[in-house]
This record gives structure tokens, sequence and C-alpha cells, in this order.
């Protein structure tokens, strides 16, 4: 805390907060600066969390010796639970008060009496935050605040909690230290990673409302001076936790521990976001005056996603679409006004059941004022690498010497027309992220600045590429593009990728090429597939652990048939021809489900392991009780893997019930796992094997996923940013935006006020 700091209490009236529960709050400062008058403007947003009602009348006040003016708005309801059941509401207000210029602090004080109910038995809360108003030398502006947020009800299932990653973003890219609240007792069994900002358990959680404070703390990672209005100045050392924090904002939240599921697994009764819906953390960016749009989707099979929950910015509307399969969409939308530019505003979201709730997401909105120009950018993905080719020629001005991926000993290279860049997915500081359905790959092309340079006229550049991969989705959705492949990432094991095919012979040599799709092969004939591992590691073993058919892509379904179990074949008509460690490659003879059933699909579980470890699953081979094996820690083994290949489709008769009648081969239906085909030859079959060619996905737009990190920071002038998805195994042409803004760090200050002071 600085001498001679002056505090702005904002009190909260008596009867607010005793009529209303209070189940948390959290502030956002937007960047403060100096006016032309010497005083700061300092503006701030107030969220707070109900209930069944959030209408709270406005209760803030500043004292004359701090503040030369004080406008506050009232609390206005941004969200509440659309299905009626008064799980949740949400408010926000804001204010905004000029700061007189001998403070070297502003501070935020509030209390109340009542939280909502809780096994914890806590009643009195307290708001708190305060900035430092000196100058910072790196920035040559005030400090940014670490923002926050969450909805207003967190709720999880009690043997479904793992961890909840709290928003902790810092404009400045300082670090922020998460903390819980010095003058609140954290609930029992509960954790807190102070950099990470992840909440997690430590032992057993108690069925009920917890509620949670937390304090977040922002602290320069690089040596800096701060200087005050009266020319004093302090020295702040890089990353210092025990120094005071350039600022510090308070979140106060609750968490409902929900009793136990059946089951924890994501996607079936717990929603699970889909990967149209931003990553935790992503910033996204919006246009003053322009409606953004945020999408999100989220899916649960066996439960009924019935709302979304959202905390966001005051006139963002909330657009609920139910979907098929157990999906339902989010569609924020919001037009940020003149007021709104520069600010950034902290979204999270959650989708609900009447059971649970899916993880919080939440993401980070920037409005800026640039207009967008586009360029282009190609991303090829392949199984271990990804490479991105950018053409110079849309992006004037770009200059390779200066870019360089994350890891900055991977190195850009250019021809006449490209900038070229190839990275290896575990290499090059290449991340790998969990989007529910995809698995991504990212990285970023960066420019840099070299330390001896004292004035900066390039542009800079920051390029987000992926490759996403579907976790799940049926190969079938790969044939036009002749390519079949998975790609896992184990930490042993790195990343690899499995190729499952469709050869003509038992030579295994030429695949069915998609051109010749849809390939007829005889009913009774003989099918040969392969299965490939392609791993970075020089030495690795496949183990296919099991294959089964089932009549559509989801390997879990009832009706299956079994043809490789625990390692052990299961059906007699398969044949496995030897080949070197990483391939397995199988006939067996093509059949078909009884009853309705118009497709096959087969998947295979697959192992890698290490070479000549006599306990690994590889080297076990087929075992009779596979449940009374141990996975040996020191065994080099990945974890068992899916892969799916399909459908085959029968066709060639007019008459589904002449098929039956001649009953080829037939597996007969039944709702036991193991049903035995019963095949009978009875003349030529008529029936055919068809591989339709299936549709590709959509390679959606990316709007609202561009990852901008600094455009308010120092020496941006131009700032590139991308991103291409891969869909697919294809080649995509990314869209290359970027910025065109005013050079220095100056011009960027001009901006801010000009834009304020009106
Ligand atoms: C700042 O100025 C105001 C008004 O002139 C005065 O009331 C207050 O005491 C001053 N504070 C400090 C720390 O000098
Ligand atoms: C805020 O209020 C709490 C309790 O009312 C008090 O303990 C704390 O010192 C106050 N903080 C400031 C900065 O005034
Ligand atoms: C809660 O606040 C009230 C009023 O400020 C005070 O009288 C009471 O002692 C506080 N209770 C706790 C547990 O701190
Ligand atoms: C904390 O977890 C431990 C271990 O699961 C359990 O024995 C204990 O009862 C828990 N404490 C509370 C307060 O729930
Ligand atoms: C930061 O300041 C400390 C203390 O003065 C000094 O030891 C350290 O070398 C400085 N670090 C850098 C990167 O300048
Ligand atoms: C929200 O919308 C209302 C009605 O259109 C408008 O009066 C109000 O100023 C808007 N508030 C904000 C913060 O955009
Ligand atoms: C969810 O709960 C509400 C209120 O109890 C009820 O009306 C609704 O039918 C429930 N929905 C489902 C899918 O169970
Ligand atoms: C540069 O590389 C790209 C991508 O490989 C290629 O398409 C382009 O033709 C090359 N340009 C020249 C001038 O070689
Ligand atoms: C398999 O390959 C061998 C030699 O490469 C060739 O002689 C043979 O005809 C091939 N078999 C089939 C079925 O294509």
């Amino acid at each position: 805390m600085e001498a001679g700091a002056f505090y702005l209490l904002l009190l909260a009236l008596t009867g607010i907060s005793s009529t209303l529960s209070f189940y948390g709050d959290s502030i956002t400062f937007q960047p403060a600066h100096k006016q032309r008058d010497g005083t700061y403007k300092v503006t701030f947003h107030h969220r707070q969390n109900g209930r069944s009602s959030c209408q709270d009348k406005p209760l803030h006040t500043c004292e004359s010796e701090v503040c030369t003016s004080f406008v506050e708005s009232s609390f206005l309801q941004t969200d509440q639970d659309d299905t009626g059941q008064g799980r949740w509401c949400q408010s926000e207000m804001h204010a905004t008060a000029a700061v007189r210029k001998n403070q070297t602090s502003f501070s935020l004080n509030q209390s109340g009496c009542c939280w909502g109910s809780n096994v914890d038995g806590k009643t009195n809360w307290t708001s708190e935050a305060e900035l430092d108003l000196g100058s910072r030398s790196d920035s040559h502006a005030l400090n940014s605040c670490p923002l926050t947020t969450t909805v207003s009800s967190l709720r999880v299932p009690q043997n479904c909690f793992s961890q909840i990653h709290i928003l902790a973003h810092d404009p400045d890219g300082d670090h922020v230290r998460c903390r819980f609240s010095s003058d609140a007792a954290a609930p029992a069994n509960f954790t807190l990673d102070e950099s990470k900002c992840v909440l997690s358990t430590k032992g057993e959680v108690d069925v009920g409302v917890h509620v949670f404070e937390l304090m977040l703390e922002d602290f320069s990672r690089k040596n800096i001076t701060l200087t005050y209005a009266d020319g004093t100045s302090v020295f702040r050392v890089g990353s210092d936790m025990n120094s005071p924090p350039l600022c510090k904002v308070k979140l106060q939240f609750s968490m409902e521990i929900l009793p136990p599921l059946s089951s924890c697994e994501h996607g079936r009764v717990q929603p699970m976001f889909l990967s149209k819906t931003p990553s935790h953390g992503d910033v996204l960016h919006a246009t003053m005056g322009q409606k953004f749009k945020l999408y999100a989707q989220a899916k649960a099979t066996e439960a009924s996603i019935n709302d979304f929950q959202v905390s966001g910015p005051q006139n963002m509307t909330k657009e609920f679409k139910a979907g098929e399969q157990g999906t339902a969409e989010l569609i924020l939308s919001w037009t940020p006004l003149h007021s709104d530019l520069y600010r950034i505003v902290p979204v999270c979201f959650t989708a609900e059941t009447n059971q649970s709730q899916s993880d919080m997401r939440c993401v980070v909105v920037l409005v800026t004022q640039a207009a967008l120009i586009q360029g282009t950018a190609t991303v090829t993905c392949s199984p271990n690498k990804m490479t991105v080719a950018l053409d110079k020629s849309s992006m004037p001005g770009i200059d390779v010497n200066f870019l360089q991926l994350i890891d900055s000993s991977c190195s850009l290279t250019s021809n006449g027309t490209h900038i070229l860049g190839v990275m290896s997915f575990s290499t090059c500081g290449t991340k790998l992220l969990d989007k529910g359905d995809f698995l991504v790959f990212a990285n970023e092309i960066l420019s840099y600045e070299l330390p001896s340079e004292v004035i900066i006229r390039r542009k800079a550049v920051k390029i987000d590429i992926s490759c996403q991969f579907p976790k799940t989705v049926s190969i079938s959705s790969y044939y036009n593009l002749q390519k079949s492949k998975y790609i896992f990432t184990e930490s042993n094991f790195g990343s690899f990728g499995y190729t499952f095919e469709i050869y003509n012979d038992n030579n295994f040599t030429s695949k069915v090429e998609a051109s010749n799709y849809p390939v007829e092969v005889m009913l009774l004939d003989t099918i040969y597939m392969g299965i490939q591992a392609d791993s970075e590691l020089p030495s690795v073993t496949l183990f296919v652990e099991s294959c089964k058919a089932t009549p559509n892509n989801n390997p879990e379904n009832f009706l299956s048939y079994d043809l490789v179990k625990n390692g052990c074949l299961k059906d007699e008509t398969v044949v496995v021809y030897p080949s070197n460690q990483k391939t397995y490659n199988f006939e067996v003879q093509a059949f078909k489900f009884s009853g309705n059933y118009e497709q096959v699909y087969i998947t295979c579980s697959v192992i890698l392991c290490e070479p000549g470890n006599p306990y690994s699953r590889c080297a076990q081979g087929c075992l009779s009780d596979p449940s009374r094996r141990r996975r040996r820690s020191l065994v080099k083994e990945t974890f068992s893997h899916s892969i799916t290949q399909g459908p085959f489709r029968f066709i060639g008769h007019a008459d589904p019930i002449a098929a039956m009648d001649q009953n080829l081969a037939v597996v007969k239906k039944s709702p036991a796992m193991d049903v035995k085909p019963s095949v009978m030859t009875k003349g030529r079959p008529t029936a055919e094997v068809i591989v339709p060619s299936v549709l590709l996905e959509d390679t959606e737009s990316s709007s609202g996923r561009w990852g901008i990190e600094e455009i308010l920071s120092a020496n941006i002038s131009t700032l590139v940013f991308a991103s291409a998805f891969f869909v697919s195994m294809a080649m995509l042409v990314a869209v290359v935006v970027y910025f065109t803004r005013k050079r220095n760090e100056e011009d960027c200050k001009v901006l801010l006020n000009s834009s304020y002071d009106n």
C-alpha cells in the first residue's frame, strides 16, 4: 500500500444485502488513464450474483477529498435462469470516477452481512479492490488490473469434482497470483493452485453450497518503476511476490456440490463443450459499434441441456438452441458502444442440465476500433507435424527475420512468395488443447524485438496456427481425402497417429482409393484392412487389443460383434498377416447385422508399447482374463485408443425382405454383446459392401476466435493475427487478419485519451 493513499469507500446501504441473498461478485477495471486536467479516470464494472432476483439498487459513493466526480449506473440484470427455476441470476453496474491527482492509489471497499445460505455457515462478506495509480516504466501507462469473473452458480456433482479453472487474465501480461482471501477461511478440503488459479480438492467435499473469497493480484514480470503525479517513484523487482501488488481485485463466488451422479463421463450426464466453443482463456475481439457474436456448443447424450449460464456485460443477449443428439448451442450477441472502446470484458459460461453443469469456460473480449484487413495463410496438417505458408503479398511489409514460433529456437524460412514454417506437435512450443470432441495442436507465429533496438518500425505480428483432429468421429468422414488417421498424445510417447485403411488384396499395398468409392465388394468376399502406427519414436510396437463391429459409429452400441477381444481372435474368418511391429494387417469375411441395419462399422482399440518389455500389454498377447493384469508403472505403453473404420454399406437388393430370405451372412440381432454371425452360403451372394463417400465437415469461419493479446501494449503498429482450422487432413486457406494501427505508445495513449474525453 502506498503512503498517502486515500481510499474510496463504496458503502453498501443497509437493506439491500439483507433482503437479497448475496452469492458473490466480481469487479473489473477498465484500463485507467490520466486526463488532461490531471485527474485519473477510473471506470469499473461490478457484477453481483443472486438466485431468483438480481435487481439491486445503486449503492456507491466517493468522498470529495478523493474524487472530483463520481457517476454510477444502477445494477441491471444481465442473466437469469430461463427455465424459470430461479437457480441463478446476475446483474452488472458500472461507475466512473475522476480521482484527484494527489492520490497514489484507488480503492474500493464494500461489505454486507448476508451470504446466501451455505454449509460453511458464512454470513459477512467484503468486496475489495485496489489499483495503484503510478505510471509504469515499461508501458508508460497505468497498470491494468487482472480480469476475472464467474457465472452466478457453479454446480458440481460430488463425485465428479476435479478442477475449476478460474479466469485470471492480465492485460499487461503480468504474473497473476490467486489466493484465498486472508479475511475468509477456505471451505474444508478445497485447495488452490495460486499461480494457475485452479481450484481443486484434497479430500471429500460436503454436499451443499460453499462460498469462496479469492484475491487476485498482479506483479510485473520485469523490473519496473512506478511514477506518481507528484514526481515520486518506487522501484518494483520483477516477479517479487513480497512487494505490494500493482492491483488487487477480490472475486467471490458460490459453488453448490450436488449429490453424486452415476457417471462422470463428460458428454453423457455432465455436459461437455464441443470444439465450436472458444477455449478457456481465449482473447476474442469485438469492434465498437459492430455486433460481436460468441458461439458455444455443448453435448450431453444422457441428460437434457436446458440453458446456459452466462456472466457477461449489460445488454449482451443470450440465445439458446437445442440441437440433435443431446447437443445445445449458445449464441451471445453484444454490440459494444463508444464508451466500451478499449474495454476488456470477461465472459464466462456453463451449460446447464437439471442434474449438473459443464465445466466453466471463460474468455475475455477486447473492444477495439480498428478495421480488419485480411491476408491469407495455408496450414497443412499431418500426423506428426503442421506446416504453414503465409502469402507475403497479402501482408505487405511482413518481415521473416523478425518472426518466430512460440519456442524461439524454431525459425521460419521464406521463399519468393511465402513465409514457411514447419513444426512438430511435440516441439517448437506447440501446445495441445482438448476441445472436447477435437484434439487441437496450436502454435503461434510472433514478431519479436531485438533488445538493442530503440525505435521499432516493424509491424507486430501474432498468427495463431492450429491443427485439429477429431477424437472419436468416424473415419468415414475422411474418405474424400483418402486418409484415415487418428492422432493421440501421451507424455511418454509424444504424439502419434494411426491410419486405418481398406486394401484391395492381401498384399496390403494398394489402398482402396477414394476416387473408386463406393467400392463394391461382394458379401462373403474378404475385406482386407490394415492399421498402422505412426510415432515419432523410432521403435514402438503396435498391439490390437480388440476389434468389433457395430451397426453405427458408436462403438458402445448394444448390438455389436467381436472380431478380436483381449488380444484373442474371436471370429474364425479373421486372419492376421505377419508384418512389421508397427503394422497390423488382417482380413475378415464381409457380414451384415440382421434386421434393418444397412451398415457396419469396425472399431479397434489399439495400444503402443515400448518393445522388448515382457510385462507390456503388447508382449502378453491374448489374455483370457485381462482383469487380472495390472498395468505396471514402469512399463511404457499407451492407454488403449479407439479407431473406427466404416461404414460398409450393403446394397444390391431392391427388396430387403428378399435379402433376409436369402439369409446371407447375417448377425442375429440380440441384446447380448457377443452375438455370433450365422453365415450361410446359399448361391452367389448378390448384396454388396459399399463404402460411400461421406460429407466433409464444414470448414467453419472462425470469427471471434482470433487470439489477440497485446493490442494496447506498446510498440504495436500492425497486429497480424490469424487462425487456421484444419479439418480432415485438408489444406485450408486461413484468414489472416491484421490491424493497422498507429505505431508508438504515445499514439496509443492519445487514442485512449481522446476516446474517453468527450
Ligand atoms: C488531495 O486534495 C484534496 C482536495 O484538495 C484534499 O482534500 C486531500 O486532503 C488531498 N490529499 C492528499 C493526500 O494530499
Ligand atoms: C475494508 O473493509 C474491511 C472490513 O470492513 C477492513 O478490514 C479493511 O481494512 C478495509 N480495507 C480498506 C482498504 O479500507
Ligand atoms: C458481521 O458484521 C456485523 C456487522 O458489521 C458484525 O456485528 C458481526 O460481528 C460480523 N460477524 C462476523 C462473524 O464477523
Ligand atoms: C476432508 O477429506 C477427508 C478425506 O477424504 C475426509 O476424511 C474429511 O472428512 C474431509 N473433511 C470435511 C470437512 O469434509
Ligand atoms: C531487477 O532488480 C534487481 C534488484 O535491483 C536486480 O538484482 C536484478 O538484476 C534486476 N533484474 C533485471 C532483469 O534487470
Ligand atoms: C442497454 O440497452 C438499453 C436499451 O437499448 C440502453 O438504454 C442502455 O444504454 C444500454 N446499456 C448499455 C450498458 O449498453
Ligand atoms: C428439470 O426440472 C424442472 C423443474 O423441476 C422440470 O420442470 C423439468 O421437467 C426438468 N427437466 C428434465 C429434463 O428433467
Ligand atoms: C514458396 O512455397 C510455397 C509453399 O510451399 C509454394 O506454394 C510457392 O510456390 C513457393 N514460391 C516460390 C517462389 O518458390
Ligand atoms: C502380391 O505381390 C506379388 C509381388 O509383389 C505379386 O507377384 C502378386 O501377384 C501380388 N498379389 C496380388 C493378389 O496382387
